[in-house]
């Protein structure tokens, strides 16, 4: 749909993996493959103790740093919890708010989702907005409607203008891990529908705002995904983790 020049984004979720040992020499292999020919924006969202590690690894290599999760409070009396501001002193730019781990696991609700989004704007973090639907959910035809109530209960709680700084990342559950990777058609079906979902907000903003997929993207699917027209990049989890395959995934964006 309308112009798409956004520009191509590319994040890297390790999950709780990895040690020093291991993201020493990933990051090694990464910084000197990412060449001038990677269009894409290069987000690293590591676990949070190895956040500073690759804050400073990262030096001038252009990529940049995103952490996995954020308190929904300032500060203060939330044991075990990392603030906005926290990750903003480790130079964060992204954040990754709501990914179907955290949903299932952790419990976290459409309303915490939405409540954490909102702190990651306030505090000018970029929150990547994770929305998917289970496999029974597809299977019952329900896709469209679990991916509008994710959606709707952001923007009801922080207003449509807060997806200026924003990315949505469209993972279908059944895709995560599991090396079922969503056809090209029907990752793109999903996006369109985001996209037309805020463009009944704001025309501007729907057209703007990057969707990105994710859900067992491999080197070798990566670029069959991205060409299609309403993909603008990926969040890849177990790719990431072997440097190889990530920039090759980079490359295809
Ligand atoms: P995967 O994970 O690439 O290993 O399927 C994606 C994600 O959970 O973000």
């Amino acid at each position: 749909m309308m112009s798409s020049d956004r520009q191509p984004l590319v994040a890297a979720n390790w999950k709780m993996n990895g040690s020093l040992d291991t993201i020493r020499p990933l990051m090694g292999k990464l910084i000197e493959g990412i060449r001038a020919d990677v269009k894409a924006e290069i987000v690293i969202c590591p676990p949070f103790v190895y956040l500073a590690e690759v804050a400073s690894l990262l030096g001038r290599s252009g990529m940049v740093l995103g952490a996995q999760n954020l308190a929904r409070h300032d500060s203060g009396a939330y044991t075990g919890e990392i603030s906005a501001a926290m990750l903003l002193d480790y130079q964060c730019r992204y954040v990754i708010v709501g990914h179907s781990e955290r949903r299932t696991l952790y419990g976290e609700t459409d309303v915490l989702v939405a409540e954490k989004f909102a702190q990651a704007n306030k505090a000018g973090l970029t929150p990547i907005l994770c929305v998917g639907e289970y496999l029974e959910e597809r299977e019952a035809g329900d896709t469209d409607n679990v991916i509008a109530r994710q959606l709707d209960a952001v923007i009801s709680k922080c207003s449509i203008e807060s997806f200026d700084q924003a990315v949505i990342a469209y993972e279908p559950v059944w895709a995560i891990g599991t090396g079922r990777t969503a056809t090209p058609e029907q990752a793109q079906e999903v996006h369109a529908f985001i996209r037309l979902r805020l463009a009944r907000h704001d025309e501007r903003i729907a057209d703007n705002v990057r969707i990105l997929y994710g859900g067992s993207v491999k080197a070798t699917n990566a670029e069959e995904l991205f060409t299609m027209a309403d993909i603008d990049g990926g969040l890849i989890g177990g790719a990431s983790l072997d440097a190889n395959d990530f920039l090759a995934i980079c490359r295809a964006a």
